[in-house]
């Protein structure tokens, strides 16, 4: 990863005053070259404890439904919009860094959680709030992760569908501001405005539908590790897991196109997922690979045993060269679009209906 020159020397200056060890030049699979720090490389480590029991769920995979709610799903689609995302998004990456250690990152969970109470107050009718709820999941440092989970009607399957992002950023220098436009305010305000269009049409799923708002990625997927592992002990079912980091970047001259993560999925979850590119968006998809296991929160699922899958905003050769630094930023270039956090703001929607199901279907 090509670090911008200004930052390059700001690293070289500062790099002995901060604790946190630094950026190293990691080459993985012989592929891209990447800055690594000791977080991104806890990442790529397996999480202790987590997937105790995934032995016993491998044994009984889930299967995924042809598709048949477009009757449903389209009219959702037509309300949403490029203007909640944005108003979000621009309040969200306004904290100097939502760092999961940092005061202002504990700041911005809090601003997180309350913008969702008052979307659900706003835009939810009598029926469907009487079947939310929003809790934080507690974490030691500070920052928290959110859950938003809407009940599902059925009294037998309670197996669950949860779509998630994280909340927190991250610089290499972690003395800087981290905006983190795209890394992940995009992804974070791409399913809030998912959560929004359901809220606001009378959603009354079938299974139970969560929204997770993960702390702590950048610290190594820390936030999700401790989700996966409260609702493996619990004996939780998930029936499928949808991760959205990163939705934005649309790199110049290249085609816009859906990315389709194919490594740390579940194989079967993820050609469903193609399905829902192909019926429900006007792009087409590509599949893609992280250079190393872990890029995001699904992998603390599939860690876990349970059935997880991730579309990104491209393919990976394309991503936003600017992540992990002061110009992650949604005002500095066209590249950030709006319109293309707004497709997958789409297939989340469809996903959760699909397999939710919808009682007045
Ligand atoms: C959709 O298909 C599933 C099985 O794949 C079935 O259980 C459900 O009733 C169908 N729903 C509709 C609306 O046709
Ligand atoms: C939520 O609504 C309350 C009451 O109107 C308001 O004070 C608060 O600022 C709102 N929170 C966010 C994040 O917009
Ligand atoms: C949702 O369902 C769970 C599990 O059945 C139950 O404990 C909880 O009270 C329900 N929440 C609401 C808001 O109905
Ligand atoms: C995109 O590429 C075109 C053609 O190479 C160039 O003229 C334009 O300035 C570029 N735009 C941005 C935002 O980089």
């Amino acid at each position: 990863m090509k670090l911008p020159v200004l930052l390059a020397a700001a690293a070289a200056i500062q790099a002995p005053l901060v604790q946190q060890s630094l950026t190293r030049l990691v080459e993985v699979d012989g592929q891209v070259r990447r800055w690594m720090s000791e977080a991104d490389k806890r990442k790529v480590t397996d999480t202790p404890n987590l997937g105790s029991f995934a032995h016993l769920r491998s044994a009984a995979k889930p299967t995924y439904p042809a598709l048949n709610h477009s009757h449903v799903i389209r009219p959702v689609l037509d309300t949403l919009s490029t203007q909640h995302p944005k108003e979000n998004l621009k309040e969200f990456t306004s904290f100097t860094t939502r760092y999961y250690q940092s005061e202002t990152g504990r700041q911005s969970q809090q601003w997180l959680l309350s913008r969702i109470s008052n979307i659900t107050a706003e835009y939810s009718s009598e029926t469907v709030k009487d079947k939310i709820t929003i809790t934080q999941f507690k974490h030691p440092w500070g920052q928290h992760s959110i859950i938003a989970r809407i009940n599902g009607s059925s009294t037998t399957d309670d197996a669950i569908i949860i779509i998630g992002a994280h909340q927190d950023s991250t610089n290499r220098i972690p003395a800087l501001p981290s905006p983190g436009a795209d890394d992940d305010a995009s992804g974070t305000v791409t399913i809030l405005e998912t959560y929004r269009a359901l809220i606001a049409a009378d959603f009354s799923p079938v299974r139970p539908v969560e929204f997770h708002w993960y702390a702590g990625e950048e610290g190594g997927l820390l936030g999700s590790a401790a989700v996966a592992q409260a609702y493996e002990v619990e004996g939780a079912n998930v029936y499928a897991m949808l991760q959205l980091d990163m939705t934005a970047w649309v790199k110049n001259g290249t085609r816009e196109e859906i990315g389709v993560f194919t490594d740390a999925v579940d194989p079967s979850l993820t050609e469903f997922n193609k399905k829902l590119v192909d019926a429900y968006v006007d792009l087409p998809w590509v599949e893609t690979t992280y250079p190393g296991r872990a890029c995001s929160d699904h992998f603390s699922w599939t860690q876990a045993g349970y059935p997880s899958s991730s579309y990104f905003e491209g393919a990976f050769e394309n991503v936003n060269r600017n992540v992990h630094s002061i110009n992650d930023r949604w005002d500095i270039s066209p590249e950030f679009s709006f319109e293309h956090m707004l497709e997958f703001s789409k297939l989340g929607v469809a996903f959760a209906v699909e397999l939710a199901g919808w009682t007045q279907a």
